[in-house]
């Protein structure tokens, strides 16, 4: 299968990307690395820890402790997103399972000497641990195969500042980094808004399904739920971690999309971590970052329905 290094700040949807990528035949997870960002580090690791416990992989899948502040900035949790400890408020695993010996960091850059070319990285957290990776390693670049990130709002109004994205916002410094230094496919925060939620019909659904994956979602997205109709003003549940991981496991999701110079302000103030994507070209920044544009929405919650309720994404 596909090998595969998922790096995650552990809460709601990152839970349900690492089940994706946990049930997915096609996917092997080589290793988790957890990121300061949503909830409390702690919880973090035990959240991750738990998903894959249920999809009984945590056996077989090292999860290593990483980055438990951003690189240089100050910044918050969002509890109030995700639920007291990320996942839904009323679910606090202690799973008794041991983190993996090592530094994520170091775990990133090892898997990735190890097998030049073959592994892969979904980045569904702020993106501290990977800069640090690309410090430690340059060609870290050219040592993987792909690259997902989760972050950014592309040409929209951002979910934690009306100017940025929460990954983004969180560790500007590390995102700027990452987005200059390494071949991303980008699944934004505005791609999420209009095509990556699970609506209210496919929500009850689920809660009425009596399998543990589907128990598992619906604890986890109550809140988020709640929260997205007040915010969004939509009854559904925004999975961008899942659409990010989905864009990975079945690139057929993908419809359009297309190839900028990406930078992230790093800079503290009003648009910190605001992403600027030269669509027309006006600068002489490289265009090296994929852009998802638009993906068949229909076929993300098939997806989705199919892991919850077959445990087959
Ligand atoms: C991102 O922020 C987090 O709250 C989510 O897990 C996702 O990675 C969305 O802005
Ligand atoms: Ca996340």
């Amino acid at each position: 299968g596909q090998r595969l290094i998922v790096d995650t700040d552990t809460a709601g949807d990152d839970s349900q990307a690492l089940l994706m990528a946990a049930l997915a035949e096609s996917i092997d997870i080589e290793a988790v690395t957890i990121v300061a960002g949503n909830v409390e580090f702690d919880y973090e690791v035990e959240n991750a820890k738990y998903a894959l416990d249920l999809a009984g992989v945590a056996d077989s899948v090292p999860v290593y402790e990483g980055a438990r502040r951003p690189l240089l900035k100050e910044f918050d949790h969002v509890d109030h997103v995700h639920g007291e400890g990320g996942l839904g408020g009323e679910l606090f695993p202690d799973t008794g399972i041991p983190s993996a010996d090592g530094h994520a960091v170091d775990a990133i850059v090892d898997v990735a000497r190890e097998s030049p070319g073959e592994v892969s990285l979904a980045c569904i957290g702020p993106l501290t641990n990977v800069a640090l990776a690309i410090r430690r390693e340059p060609e870290l670049n050219d040592l993987l195969d792909e690259v997902v990130v989760m972050g950014g709002a592309v040409n929209t109004l951002g979910n934690d500042t009306p100017s940025a994205e929460f990954n983004f916002w969180v560790d500007p410094d590390a995102a700027k980094i990452v987005m200059n230094e390494l071949d991303v496919t980008l699944v934004d925060w505005g791609l999420t808004v209009r095509h990556g939620k699970i609506g209210a019909e496919d929500l009850d659904r689920f809660a009425e399904a009596e399998t543990p994956y589907a128990e598992f979602f619906t604890t986890v997205t109550g809140h988020a739920r709640e929260f997205s109709k007040e915010r969004l003003g939509v009854d559904a549940a925004t999975q961008p971690d899942t659409l990010a991981l989905a864009c990975f496991l079945n690139p057929d999701l993908v419809t359009e999309a297309g190839t900028y110079f990406v930078d992230v302000d790093e800079r503290e103030g009003m648009t910190r971590g605001y992403s600027l994507v030269d669509e027309l070209g006006i600068t002489d920044g490289e265009p090296r970052t994929r852009v998802v544009e638009a993906v068949d929405e229909s076929t993300f919650e098939r997806m989705v329905a199919d892991m919850l309720l077959h445990g087959d994404p």
